[in-house]
């Protein structure tokens, strides 16, 4: 059956959108305001809605979305696992004193899942994480972590970065789902979110971003669901995939005083928690991080006039076992999901032209700066 890019609308205060999310219905969310959704869904589930009594406008076939937009102008300039990895090595290669390549784990297809750390390596060292490409889809999520990297190892020497990399650790993970992402470099799956998970059902995928271990499995719905066949599938059990493993294993190893994990796309800053509407009860660290979002909201938007919005995750909606909820809820330290370009689906949504790269990492950088900034100034606890 067809897949269509819907706008869907709710007329009947009685039915909001709201309530569509959390019905187990297993659409692919794109974008949720109070006032509409932008979803992915076959027919059968567009017309359900619609006996539902929503409005559901199609805006285009997925099919002739993706022939609009993924032209070679939006392919181009955008990495590969395997140049991903060529480039990090390089970048290691070139820096020996204070970078180093590890290998965090290997995806369901054997693929490395790779982190490049970047600092003196001090006993002492407070350490931060970027994470990028949890999602297979949302390439640039692995360019603004990548140039993150580049951009440190190039400003190593000269403050404030050198103070930075004396004091502390950068540790930047730019491709956790490296087969999903190459998936999408395959003609027809360039919409592909999931890992490649071959369920027992005979579906495939885990969706990475419900598979940690904080509250996992505690929703069954729509942005987070049980079942297999689903973009939001959570996975049989907590951390059952190798590229969740992986992360876990890092920020066990590495205790960071915070992580940032890179998606897209809406122009969001989102901190806990993500699997209730309720504001995480301690009150300092909820400042603490209301705080951090709305300077990166301010700092992002000084650069090229763009608006991210910050806000708590379960506002956009509700998820279980995403990875801030649990680096927060297991190990108590700011956490933010930040949500790049473009802003809607009619600016390109996933499909980002690669023109914008360069901006979109120019405008997250002071943003990326404050975030390491403020994890290696914390004080002590
Ligand atoms: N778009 C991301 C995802 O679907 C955001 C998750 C952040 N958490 C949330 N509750 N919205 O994984
Ligand atoms: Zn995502």
């Amino acid at each position: 059956m067809a897949d269509v890019i819907v706008r869907v609308t709710s007329t009947d205060p009685r039915s909001p959108l709201a309530r569509l999310v959390t019905l187990p219905l297993g659409l692919d969310v794109w974008e949720l305001t109070q006032d509409e959704a932008v979803l992915q869904a076959d027919e059968a589930q567009a017309a359900r809605l619609e006996a539902m009594g929503y409005g559901v406008e199609q805006l285009q076939t997925s099919e002739s979305y993706v022939a609009d937009f993924d032209t070679a102008r939006t392919a181009a300039g955008y990495h590969s696992a395997g140049s991903l990895e060529q480039e990090l090595r390089h970048l290691a290669d070139d820096h020996p004193e204070i970078a180093q390549l590890q290998r965090i784990g290997r995806s369901i297809e054997g693929r490395p899942i790779l982190a490049l750390r970047i600092g003196e390596r001090r006993r002492s060292a407070r350490r931060v994480a970027f994470l990028g490409c949890h999602h297979a889809r949302e390439w640039i999520s692995v360019e603004v972590p990548f140039l993150l990297a580049k951009d440190l190892l190039a400003d190593a020497s000269t403050a404030p970065v050198r103070d930075w990399l004396q004091q502390g650790e950068v540790w930047v993970v730019p491709m956790v789902n490296p087969d999903g992402h190459e998936h999408t470099r395959t003609p027809g799956n360039r919409l592909w979110r999931k890992n490649r998970r071959r369920n027992r059902d005979g579906t495939i995928g885990v969706d990475l971003n419900r598979n940690y271990g904080y509250m996992w499995g505690t929703l069954d719905v729509t942005t987070s669901s049980h079942t297999p066949a689903d973009d939001t599938y959570v996975g049989p059990r907590a951390f059952s995939e190798p590229e969740s493993r992986a992360v876990r294993d890092l920020v066990a190893r590495q205790l960071f005083g915070g992580v940032l994990t890179y998606h897209s796309y809406s122009q969001l800053i989102l901190y806990p928690w993500g699997y209730t509407s309720g504001p995480i009860p301690d009150e300092a660290d909820r400042r603490e991080m209301r705080d951090l979002a709305d300077d990166m909201q301010r700092l992002i938007a000084g650069v090229h006039g763009e608006t991210y919005t910050a806000q708590q995750s379960s506002q956009l909606y509700p998820t279980a076992g995403d990875t801030t909820d649990w680096t927060y809820g297991e190990y108590d330290v700011p956490s933010f999901t930040v949500e790049l370009r473009p802003a809607s689906v009619l600016a390109g949504g996933f499909i980002l032209p690669s023109d914008q790269i360069q901006p979109c990492w120019e405008e997250n950088r002071p943003a990326a700066h404050a975030f390491i900034r403020h994890v290696l100034e914390k004080p002590e606890r």
